[in-house]
């Protein structure tokens, strides 16, 4: 009963805690014959990192990986996969005062309420931290559906707080620490996060991923539908309140006769499905995007209890994100990946091809 485990036929278990020993994961499923090595994870688990800039917490971690299992000779052996991080950098005196203590806006209420127990350092197995083996076994989906297919996932931050983009360049979105696709605002947008950063407060964020080369035909109606697996996927991030695919929220105020993509011998005059037709992949890029709520961990008071109901006035110590979503990029391109290659797997399953 318990959900620790994500996918069907590409099975992603991740364990560990912010403040324990190490961080894992064990991918079951894959195929075999893909090269993987260490070094394939750096660049995915160093976007993810704290401590980049000073835009981010300053917790700093090795994020060195270890290959456990289920490669051999550089290769993948379609046996299971066990990745281990050790946890290098917690500091768990910070969340002394708060054993006892629920955060607002965090999950030690309702942890505490379901399990009558919960690690309180560093926010235990509800932390952000696990999210880091996300982004490993994102690594190896993302590596297969690029080989294989020449699949793409790429995200940004279009949107902190009220400052959006008035450009899109998804390359220039790498050369910033705010995944910012709009070069010349990154001067504001450091200026902004200073002041932030000096309030004590925090702020929400968008963040959009494009999946670019998914064939035709992935996606597995009407339970298994690519659409309701992505949403989910990024739905169970943390922090996340809401997802959008394609134009989302928008289709609302949108008319039927500019909403419906229609489509001639050369395909699709328009994207405003997301790519995703029937719970079924298109074969145009899929969009889509999460809102992410401003980080509950601040030095500004506020009010809450503890465990005996007795009123209390929390003020967050520890290294904190001001802005969550800024790192939630690699994160959010990481679970797309995960759906993707788990869909992939199942529609080779029922309806064979390549
Ligand atoms: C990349 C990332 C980093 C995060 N870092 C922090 C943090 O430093 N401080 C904090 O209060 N919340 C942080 N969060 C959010 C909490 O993990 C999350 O709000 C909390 O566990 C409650 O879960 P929920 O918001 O999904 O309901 C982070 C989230 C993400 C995606």
């Amino acid at each position: 009963m318990s959900h620790n485990t994500f996918g069907h036929l590409f099975r992603v278990t991740t364990f560990g805690e912010s403040h324990g020993p190490a961080i894992g994961c064990v991918i079951d499923g894959c195929p075999p014959g893909l090269a993987i090595a260490p070094g394939d994870f750096t660049r995915d688990l160093q976007r993810r990192a704290t401590g980049r800039s000073r835009h981010t917490s300053q917790r700093r971690e090795a994020d060195s990986i270890e290959i456990l299992s289920g490669v051999f000779e550089g290769v993948t052996t379609g046996t299971p996969i066990a990745l281990l991080i050790r946890n290098t950098d917690a500091r768990s005196r910070d969340y002394d005062d708060l054993a006892r203590v629920f955060r607002p806006g965090h999950a030690d209420f309702t942890y505490d309420r379901k399990y009558g127990i919960r690690d309180h350092r560093g926010g235990g197995r509800s932390s952000a931290r696990e999210t880091t083996m996300r982004v490993a076994a994102g690594v190896v989906a993302r590596k297969y559906l690029s080989e294989r297919f020449g699949i793409r996932v790429r995200g940004h931050v279009s949107q902190i707080g009220e400052l959006r983009p008035t450009r899109f360049d998804s390359d220039a979105a790498e050369g910033n620490p705010f995944f910012w696709p709009d070069p010349d605002m990154v001067p504001a947008l450091e200026t902004y996060m200073d002041s932030l950063r000096k309030s004590g407060d925090s702020i929400g964020a968008r963040v959009d991923v494009v999946a670019e080369g998914v064939p035709a035909g992935w996606g597995a109606p009407l339970y298994g539908k690519l659409d309701a697996e992505l949403a989910s996927a990024l739905m169970g991030i943390n922090a996340v309140k809401g997802v959008e695919i394609g134009d989302g929220f928008a289709v609302a105020a949108q008319r039927g006769s500019d909403h419906r993509d229609a489509i001639g011998p050369e395909g699709f005059a328009s994207n405003h499905a997301g790519g995703i037709l029937g719970g079924i992949s298109s074969g145009q890029a899929i969009t889509c995007s999460m809102a992410l709520k401003p980080t509950s961990s601040l030095r500004l008071p506020v009010q809450s209890v503890d465990r005996d109901n007795a009123p209390v006035t929390v003020e967050v110590k520890g290294r904190h994100d001001p802005c969550v979503g800024i790192r939630a990029v690699p994160i959010a391109e990481a679970m797309v990946a995960l759906v993707l290659l788990d869909q992939y797997l199942r529609h080779r399953a029922q309806c064979g091809g390549p």
